[in-house]
């Protein structure tokens, strides 16, 4: 079974392919606008600990699981023991990652506007408010980010179809380096700003007066967006992971590399925000009317490198965004697969349908639909906000209950050690934090944001 579902190629593949998965628009476009509507340095702290407490164990454990399992997510939970309707959680997770990819489509659509914006030049002599105004034309138009949308469906779909080593592994192995790379360099550029140092220190100061229990549950939902958890993504991908894989040390190399991308980010940011005098609390606009500024600026006089690195930096975006939506569309499509027995290619090519329709709606709620609200959000907030913030973590408490208390024990040990190899001591906090910690803070959050426990 296992050769006929393929492997990763090698250790550092699978390693790159789970980040592949995590580093996308999440950390460049999701994690600043959190951040900054949260009170800056303070949420970044929650979140740190977020990751530290409840994000790497819950990691653990779905890879755990998902290499257990060699199968899709649904049919995983439920394979290390217990009973077999713990399957539950798995399509709980399915159908979380479908009705992000729904949203997240959207944002990418726009990523592809700004690449082609930086093709054309279309960034020189603009000033900030240009950017605002423009950005804000662009995601009312009825069609173009639709456009722009289906076009980063239909290149997701291409890769999808390419299969797991011809796609996906590749794709990661290269484009990771050089989106970090250029990450950095350009968070350089931005603290280097006039007036940059205000938005270091928004970054890094904390207010812990800002820590509510709406920024607690921002944090958590955003730490599990990131990391991809709850979403049967990583389970998918854990299991295409070798039995020597060190699924321990595999976990922290992505949620460090992730964390550091999203801090990274920030950088790039919330100088360049202040520095342009950009609120630092615009929501989903933030990215979108920082970075063309931060290009502008940083690169004044030198029009070429200005030109060459915003191309640079949106191409990255792009695909940082594919190598994500690859995953979320993987989700349900080796489950379809899986479960109903269609055939791979259709099965891909119907959940892209599916999304591309829910997108256009999702998209059209930004401009002609907008004065259609529910809980006053527009569908594309809405969308985030019960996936990230109510299925997210719903999906995170029930994987630390199976794997925390119904699941094998033993065979939870074999997996997460490799047969014994990985030191019996981390197992004990691993398993009390995933036990204990990670359940009851969830749960905590949760019914505290909502009003339940007061
Ligand atoms: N973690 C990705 C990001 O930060 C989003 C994602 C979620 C991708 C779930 C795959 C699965 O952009």
């Amino acid at each position: 079974m296992e050769q006929s579902r393929g492997n990763f190629g090698s250790h550092i593949a699978g390693v790159l392919v789970a980040a592949g998965s995590a580093v996308g628009l999440g950390n460049v476009w999701r994690f600043p606008y959190e951040l900054g509507r949260n009170g800056g340095a303070a949420f970044l702290l929650v979140y740190i600990l977020c990751i530290l407490f409840f994000g790497l164990p819950l990691m653990i454990s779905e890879f755990a699981v998902g290499r257990h399992a060699q199968s899709n997510t649904a049919r995983a939970f439920g394979m290390l023991g217990g009973s077999k309707s713990w399957k539950w959680v798995g399509f709980l997770g399915v159908l979380t990652g479908t009705l992000i990819l729904c949203y997240y489509a959207v944002a990418a659509g726009w990523t592809v506007e700004y690449l082609i914006e930086a093709g054309v030049n279309g960034f020189a002599n603009k000033s900030s408010a240009d950017f605002t105004a423009d950005f804000n034309t662009f995601i009312t138009d009825p069609v173009r980010p639709v456009v722009c949308m289906v076009v980063f469906m239909l290149v997701n779909l291409g890769v999808i179809l390419a299969g797991v080593k011809g796609g996906i592994e590749r794709g990661s192995k290269i484009l990771m380096p050089l989106l970090f790379l250029s990450i950095l360099i350009l968070s350089v550029a931005s603290i280097m700003l006039p007036d940059a140092r205000k938005g270091v220190e928004f970054l890094f100061l904390p207010d812990f007066s800002k820590i509510s229990s709406s920024t607690l549950l921002s944090a958590m939902g955003q730490s599990f967006f990131s990391l991809s958890l709850s979403m049967g993504c990583l389970a998918t991908y854990a299991s295409y992971f070798r039995k020597e894989d060190k699924l321990v040390k595999n976990a922290v190399n992505v949620a460090v590399i992730d964390t550091l991308v999203a801090v990274l980010a920030a950088l790039i940011i919330f100088p360049a925000a202040f520095s342009v005098g950009i609120e630092p609390d615009s929501g989903p606009s933030l990215v979108f009317i920082t970075l063309p500024n931060v290009f502008q600026h940083v690169f004044r006089g030198q029009l070429f490198l200005g030109y060459l690195f915003s191309l640079m930096f949106y191409l990255l975006l792009v695909l940082a965004a594919l190598t994500s939506a690859m995953g979320l569309l993987e989700v349900p499509t080796i489950y379809l697969k899986e479960e109903f027995h269609i055939r791979r290619r259709w099965s891909a090519i119907g959940c892209t349908v599916f999304c591309i329709t829910v997108g256009i709606f999702c998209s059209l709620s930004m401009g002609k639909l907008g004065d259609y609200k529910v809980c006053g959000m527009n569908l594309f907030d809405l969308f985030d906000f019960v996936t990230a913030k109510i299925m997210l973590p719903v999906g995170g408490f029930l994987a630390a209950l199976y794997v925390g208390w119904f699941c094998d024990r033993r065979l939870l040990f074999l997996e997460v050690t490799n047969g014994g190899t990985v030191s019996v001591k981390f197992f004990r906090v691993y398993r009390f934090l995933i036990r204990y910690v990670a359940p009851i803070a969830i749960l905590f959050i949760f019914l505290d944001q909502f009003g339940l426990l007061k």
